[in-house]
Protein backbone atom coordinates (compact mmCIF):
# COMPACT_ATOMS: atom_id res chain seq x y z
CA UNK A 1 0.00 0.00 0.00
CA UNK A 2 2.59 2.06 0.78
CA UNK A 3 4.36 1.63 -2.29
CA UNK A 4 1.67 2.18 -4.20
CA UNK A 5 0.88 5.58 -2.87
CA UNK A 6 5.07 5.98 -3.59
CA UNK A 7 4.58 5.12 -7.19
CA UNK A 8 1.15 7.26 -7.54
CA UNK A 9 3.44 10.19 -6.60
CA UNK A 10 5.80 9.22 -9.51
CA UNK A 11 2.49 8.46 -12.33
CA UNK A 12 3.33 10.53 -14.82
CA UNK A 13 -0.39 12.50 -15.45
CA UNK A 14 -2.41 11.11 -18.85
CA UNK A 15 -1.12 13.27 -21.83
CA UNK A 16 -4.08 15.43 -22.21
CA UNK A 17 -5.21 16.35 -25.78
CA UNK A 18 -7.19 19.47 -26.31
CA UNK A 19 -8.92 20.09 -29.56
CA UNK A 20 -9.14 23.50 -29.69
CA UNK A 21 -11.67 24.23 -32.98
CA UNK A 22 -8.89 26.62 -34.67
CA UNK A 23 -10.72 28.32 -37.91
CA UNK A 24 -7.15 28.29 -39.73
CA UNK A 25 -6.52 24.96 -39.10
CA UNK A 26 -9.94 23.50 -40.53
CA UNK A 27 -9.01 25.59 -43.68
CA UNK A 28 -5.85 24.06 -43.91
CA UNK A 29 -7.36 20.74 -43.72
CA UNK A 30 -9.94 21.98 -46.65
CA UNK A 31 -7.13 22.98 -48.36
CA UNK A 32 -5.41 20.19 -48.19
CA UNK A 33 -8.15 17.69 -49.02
CA UNK A 34 -9.04 20.22 -52.23
CA UNK A 35 -5.76 20.75 -53.51
CA UNK A 36 -5.75 17.79 -56.07
CA UNK A 37 -8.54 19.46 -57.65
CA UNK A 38 -7.70 22.82 -57.64
CA UNK A 39 -4.31 21.88 -58.89
CA UNK A 40 -6.22 19.62 -61.83
CA UNK A 41 -8.55 23.17 -62.23
CA UNK A 42 -5.56 25.75 -62.29
CA UNK A 43 -3.83 23.06 -64.52
CA UNK A 44 -6.78 22.81 -66.98
CA UNK A 45 -7.37 26.84 -66.93
CA UNK A 46 -3.11 27.61 -67.73
CA UNK A 47 -3.07 24.84 -70.48
CA UNK A 48 -6.74 26.46 -71.60
CA UNK A 49 -4.85 30.04 -71.66
CA UNK A 50 -1.64 29.39 -73.13
CA UNK A 51 -3.71 27.67 -75.58
CA UNK A 52 -5.89 30.92 -76.66
CA UNK A 53 -2.50 33.04 -76.66
CA UNK A 54 -1.21 30.54 -79.01
CA UNK A 55 -4.16 30.58 -81.17
CA UNK A 56 -4.76 34.63 -81.60
CA UNK A 57 -1.26 34.81 -83.82
CA UNK A 58 -2.28 31.81 -85.85
CA UNK A 59 -6.07 33.09 -86.14
CA UNK A 60 -4.61 36.70 -87.43
CA UNK A 61 -2.06 34.50 -89.65
CA UNK A 62 -4.97 32.40 -90.95
CA UNK A 63 -6.57 35.76 -91.84
CA UNK A 64 -4.16 37.10 -93.35
CA UNK A 65 -4.03 34.23 -95.66
CA UNK A 66 -7.07 34.29 -96.42
CA UNK A 67 -6.62 38.38 -97.37
CA UNK A 68 -3.79 37.43 -99.22
CA UNK A 69 -5.49 34.82 -101.18
CA UNK A 70 -8.87 36.38 -102.14
CA UNK A 71 -7.85 36.33 -105.54
CA UNK A 72 -7.49 40.12 -105.91
CA UNK A 73 -5.47 41.31 -108.55
CA UNK A 74 -4.21 44.97 -107.77
CA UNK A 75 -7.32 45.33 -105.58
CA UNK A 76 -9.87 44.11 -107.52
CA UNK A 77 -12.14 41.04 -107.63
CA UNK A 78 -12.59 38.68 -110.01
CA UNK A 79 -15.89 39.06 -111.82
CA UNK A 80 -17.15 36.72 -114.71
CA UNK A 81 -18.96 38.00 -117.52
CA UNK A 82 -22.87 38.30 -117.34
CA UNK A 83 -24.09 35.99 -120.53
CA UNK A 84 -25.98 38.17 -123.42
CA UNK A 85 -29.34 36.83 -122.53
CA UNK A 86 -29.11 37.89 -118.70
CA UNK A 87 -28.51 41.85 -120.56
CA UNK A 88 -31.01 44.72 -121.61
CA UNK A 89 -30.61 47.59 -123.38
CA UNK A 90 -32.10 50.97 -121.47
CA UNK A 91 -30.99 53.58 -123.46
CA UNK A 92 -28.96 53.75 -127.15
CA UNK A 93 -24.99 51.64 -125.99
CA UNK A 94 -26.35 50.91 -122.62
CA UNK A 95 -27.13 47.38 -121.43
CA UNK A 96 -27.55 46.61 -118.01
CA UNK A 97 -28.32 43.05 -116.12
CA UNK A 98 -32.40 42.41 -116.47
CA UNK A 99 -32.41 41.58 -112.47
CA UNK A 100 -31.61 45.90 -111.74
CA UNK A 101 -32.63 47.01 -114.91
CA UNK A 102 -36.85 47.70 -113.38
CA UNK A 103 -34.98 49.27 -110.03
CA UNK A 104 -32.54 51.45 -111.65
CA UNK A 105 -35.20 53.02 -114.02
CA UNK A 106 -37.61 53.77 -110.97
CA UNK A 107 -34.82 55.22 -109.20
CA UNK A 108 -34.19 57.80 -111.84
CA UNK A 109 -37.85 58.78 -112.26
CA UNK A 110 -37.93 59.08 -108.71
CA UNK A 111 -35.22 61.44 -108.73
CA UNK A 112 -36.86 63.38 -111.45
CA UNK A 113 -40.04 64.07 -109.41
CA UNK A 114 -37.47 65.70 -106.59
CA UNK A 115 -36.18 67.62 -109.65
CA UNK A 116 -33.03 65.80 -110.08
CA UNK A 117 -31.42 64.15 -113.83
CA UNK A 118 -29.71 61.48 -113.73
CA UNK A 119 -27.84 60.40 -116.62
CA UNK A 120 -26.68 56.87 -116.92
CA UNK A 121 -22.99 56.63 -118.25
CA UNK A 122 -21.40 53.06 -118.18
CA UNK A 123 -23.43 50.19 -117.99
CA UNK A 124 -22.24 46.29 -118.66
CA UNK A 125 -18.48 46.44 -120.37
CA UNK A 126 -17.68 42.84 -121.69
CA UNK A 127 -14.13 41.92 -120.63
CA UNK A 128 -12.42 42.80 -124.11
CA UNK A 129 -14.01 45.76 -123.65
CA UNK A 130 -12.39 46.36 -120.08
CA UNK A 131 -9.26 44.68 -122.03
CA UNK A 132 -9.31 47.57 -123.79
CA UNK A 133 -9.66 50.04 -121.80
CA UNK A 134 -7.70 49.27 -119.43
CA UNK A 135 -4.76 48.87 -121.77
CA UNK A 136 -5.26 51.00 -124.23
CA UNK A 137 -5.17 53.96 -121.28
CA UNK A 138 -2.76 52.99 -119.45
CA UNK A 139 -0.22 53.35 -122.23
CA UNK A 140 -1.98 56.48 -123.69
CA UNK A 141 -0.74 57.76 -120.24
CA UNK A 142 1.81 56.13 -119.82
CA UNK A 143 1.07 54.07 -116.84
CA UNK A 144 2.15 51.14 -114.68
CA UNK A 145 -0.55 48.61 -114.21
CA UNK A 146 -1.03 49.53 -110.41
CA UNK A 147 -0.86 53.10 -110.95
CA UNK A 148 -4.08 52.05 -113.89
CA UNK A 149 -5.54 49.69 -111.14
CA UNK A 150 -6.81 52.56 -108.79
CA UNK A 151 -9.33 54.27 -111.96
CA UNK A 152 -9.85 51.01 -113.66
CA UNK A 153 -10.09 47.00 -113.47
CA UNK A 154 -7.90 44.73 -115.03
CA UNK A 155 -9.78 42.45 -117.45
CA UNK A 156 -12.00 40.13 -115.87
CA UNK A 157 -11.90 42.14 -112.50
CA UNK A 158 -14.86 44.60 -113.23
CA UNK A 159 -17.84 45.03 -111.77
CA UNK A 160 -19.14 46.07 -114.95
CA UNK A 161 -19.40 43.01 -116.87
CA UNK A 162 -21.51 41.45 -114.41
CA UNK A 163 -24.10 43.66 -115.57
CA UNK A 164 -25.04 45.32 -112.14
CA UNK A 165 -22.87 48.35 -112.58
CA UNK A 166 -23.58 51.59 -113.31
CA UNK A 167 -21.79 54.51 -113.53
CA UNK A 168 -24.08 57.42 -113.13
CA UNK A 169 -23.83 61.58 -113.75
CA UNK A 170 -25.70 64.82 -113.02
CA UNK A 171 -27.30 65.55 -116.09
CA UNK A 172 -27.24 69.27 -115.10
CA UNK A 173 -23.50 69.81 -114.95
CA UNK A 174 -22.11 67.20 -117.04
CA UNK A 175 -18.17 68.23 -116.56
CA UNK A 176 -18.55 66.11 -113.34
CA UNK A 177 -18.77 63.18 -115.23
CA UNK A 178 -16.04 60.45 -114.19
CA UNK A 179 -14.53 63.17 -111.73
CA UNK A 180 -14.35 63.26 -107.98
CA UNK A 181 -16.24 66.54 -108.20
CA UNK A 182 -19.47 64.74 -109.43
CA UNK A 183 -19.86 63.90 -105.32
CA UNK A 184 -20.67 67.90 -105.00
CA UNK A 185 -23.96 67.97 -107.25
CA UNK A 186 -26.92 67.62 -106.27
CA UNK A 187 -26.94 64.45 -108.19
CA UNK A 188 -24.65 62.93 -105.67
CA UNK A 189 -26.57 64.14 -102.88
CA UNK A 190 -29.93 62.74 -103.74
CA UNK A 191 -28.35 59.37 -104.92
CA UNK A 192 -26.32 59.50 -101.46
CA UNK A 193 -29.90 59.69 -99.69
CA UNK A 194 -31.79 57.68 -101.81
CA UNK A 195 -29.99 54.98 -103.85
CA UNK A 196 -30.30 52.45 -100.91
CA UNK A 197 -34.12 52.03 -101.69
CA UNK A 198 -33.38 50.85 -104.89
CA UNK A 199 -30.92 48.45 -103.59
CA UNK A 200 -27.52 50.23 -105.21
CA UNK A 201 -24.95 50.60 -103.40
CA UNK A 202 -21.52 52.98 -103.74
CA UNK A 203 -19.00 50.65 -104.64
CA UNK A 204 -15.46 52.22 -104.24
CA UNK A 205 -15.75 54.81 -101.25
CA UNK A 206 -13.12 56.88 -100.01
CA UNK A 207 -12.10 54.10 -97.51
CA UNK A 208 -10.83 51.91 -100.23
CA UNK A 209 -7.64 51.11 -100.12
CA UNK A 210 -6.67 49.72 -103.59
CA UNK A 211 -9.09 51.93 -105.55
CA UNK A 212 -9.67 55.61 -106.03
CA UNK A 213 -13.25 56.90 -104.76
CA UNK A 214 -15.38 56.81 -107.46
CA UNK A 215 -18.73 58.75 -106.68
CA UNK A 216 -20.09 58.05 -110.12
CA UNK A 217 -20.12 54.14 -109.61
CA UNK A 218 -23.04 52.12 -108.29
CA UNK A 219 -23.42 48.67 -108.08
CA UNK A 220 -27.26 46.74 -107.95
CA UNK A 221 -27.48 44.10 -104.74
CA UNK A 222 -31.69 43.90 -105.12
CA UNK A 223 -31.34 40.49 -106.03
CA UNK A 224 -29.73 37.00 -105.20
CA UNK A 225 -27.63 36.67 -108.17
CA UNK A 226 -26.19 40.10 -107.48
CA UNK A 227 -25.76 39.67 -103.92
CA UNK A 228 -24.00 35.95 -105.09
CA UNK A 229 -21.62 38.31 -107.32
CA UNK A 230 -20.82 40.43 -104.44
CA UNK A 231 -20.51 37.91 -101.77
CA UNK A 232 -16.81 38.18 -101.58
CA UNK A 233 -16.45 42.04 -101.87
CA UNK A 234 -18.84 42.51 -98.93
CA UNK A 235 -17.08 39.93 -96.73
CA UNK A 236 -15.34 42.45 -94.55
CA UNK A 237 -11.82 41.17 -94.39
N1 LIG B 1 -13.61 51.97 -112.70
C1 LIG B 1 -13.90 50.67 -112.15
C2 LIG B 1 -12.93 50.33 -111.07
C3 LIG B 1 -13.87 49.62 -113.22
O1 LIG B 1 -13.12 49.81 -114.18
O2 LIG B 1 -14.53 48.63 -113.07
ZN1 LIG C 1 -17.90 52.27 -113.10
Amino acid sequence: MELNKDIDQFDIPLAKRTYINNPNSTLLKKLLIFSPFLLLFFSVAALRFIRNVELIPLNNLKFQVERNNDARILGHLPYNETPKEKLVLIEPHIEVHIDMRDSLLKMREEAKKDGIYLVFLSGYRSINLQNDIFYSLKSIRNQEASERARVSAPPGYSEHSTGFAIDIGDATQRETDFETDFENTEAFGWLIKNAAKFHFKLSFNKDNKYIDYEPWHWRYEGSIEALKVFESSNRKL
